[in-house]
């Protein structure tokens, strides 16, 4: 199967299964978490769904979960609202949202923490309400009812390859040294991301100088580039690991700053705008691509199902699989698989999935990229 038809599959299966949760009625009572009370919930009636994103500085939460996880419930239960919190990157922001959403009497929430373990005590909330909670994207800690995320080891991995090819390609595999750039020591993903990378990386190359992130910042990244610049030297970086696409937006400015005219390979995640089109001009070399529509579909299938006392089953192409949190809690999750995008398959991945159009990727400033002038004269 072709990748892009393989996107296809993936989300007309997703759909799918919706649709048959939504035929299924659904209209269960629930009686919770065992301590708390018992709230009741069904397709029929409709409910509230607290829906908690972490942060907006990364565009992926803004521009495609929420908008594509209010289109996802309004599918499968068009008589619930979608009750919508960003917590900027605050814990305590989080906190407050999360509370003020079971005291508006949510049936079920919805939550990309900021800090898994801080996170805990808002599972436990709920749960002590009868409320069930899905982790979205980020294992919560507190025994949450379902996650859903990415194999988020298989992107570290997927980056790690991706940077061992770019230094092949460039002719620079075995020499200088790599600088590795982490996300944020509060989120459990960037350590899965930094695990999955060491994997590939440790004994391949020579890491002269790691960081880990707070926040994901772009200029915390910069700053972490220009000391990495410093102590190694421009001229000796052979490549660099950033884990997201904003961070490494922050670390070519810090190359190019010190004048580094042939950038190294530098990896990203997320096929942020930004980064797709510092791909197609040759500034990064890769992106991870995470499709987010399914992701979405399926926390809000697994929010109906968990609200309205139904269990979530997966589905043959994102089958539930099973997770641990940070305090040696079983989650069923469903981990759906990430996908490596350079300037050879941006076509087949971003484009094919209509997560961007070339009207989009192709503004002025890379109107001279291969990918826009093919695009142009066709
Ligand atoms: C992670 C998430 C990534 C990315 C990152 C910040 O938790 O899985 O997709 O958004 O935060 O870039």
């Amino acid at each position: 199967m072709s990748n892009r038809n393989k996107f296809f599959h993936r989300v007309a299966v997703g759909a799918a299964s919706v649709a048959l949760l939504a035929a299924a009625g659904c209209g269960a009572t629930t009686t919770g978490g065992g301590d708390g009370e018992t709230a009741t919930a069904s397709v029929e009636e409709g409910f509230t769904i607290g829906l908690l994103l972490p942060e907006s500085k990364t565009t992926r939460y803004e521009k495609f979960d929420r908008p594509l996880f209010e289109e996802a419930v309004a599918e499968i239960c068009p008589n619930c609202e979608v009750s919508y919190q960003n917590a900027d990157q605050d814990v305590a922001k989080q906190q407050s949202q999360a509370e003020a959403m079971l005291t508006q009497g949510v049936g079920v929430l919805v939550l990309d923490a900021v800090d898994a373990e801080a996170a805990g005590s808002i599972v436990q909330q709920a749960k002590g309400q009868g409320v069930p909670v899905v982790a979205y994207d980020r294992l919560a800690q507190g025994g949450v009812d379902y996650y859903v995320s990415f194999d988020n080891k298989t992107v570290g991995n997927v980056q790690g390859e991706a940077l061992i090819a770019g230094m092949e390609a460039a002719g620079t595999a075995g020499e200088g040294e790599v600088v590795m750039i982490n996300g944020s020591p509060t989120d459990p993903n960037a350590a899965d991301f930094k695990a999955g990378a060491h994997e590939i990386l440790d004994g391949q190359v020579e890491i002269g100088a790691e960081y880990d992130t707070a926040d994901w910042s772009p200029d915390r990244a910069q700053q972490q580039m220009e000391q990495a610049i410093t102590s190694i030297g421009a001229e000796e970086i052979s490549g660099v690991y950033s884990a997201n696409d904003g961070m490494a937006g922050g670390v070519i400015a810090a190359l190019k700053s010190a004048g580094v005219e042939e950038l190294p390979p530098i990896t990203g995640q997320d096929a942020e705008l930004a980064g797709i089109q510092r791909i197609i001009s040759g500034d990064q070399y890769m992106t991870v691509y995470k499709a987010i529509q399914p992701e979405a579909e399926i926390a809000a299938a697994m929010a109906v199902a968990a609200a309205t006392g139904e269990e979530y089953e997966g589905s043959a192409d994102n089958p539930l699989t099973e997770s641990t949190d940070g305090e040696g809690n079983t989650v069923p999750s469903v981990l759906i698989e990430p996908v490596a995008v350079t300037a050879e398959n941006v076509e087949d991945t971003v484009i094919s999935d209509g997560f961007y159009s070339i009207e989009e990727i192709c503004t002025d400033a890379y109107a001279d990229t291969d990918l826009c002038k093919e695009a142009g004269d066709s």
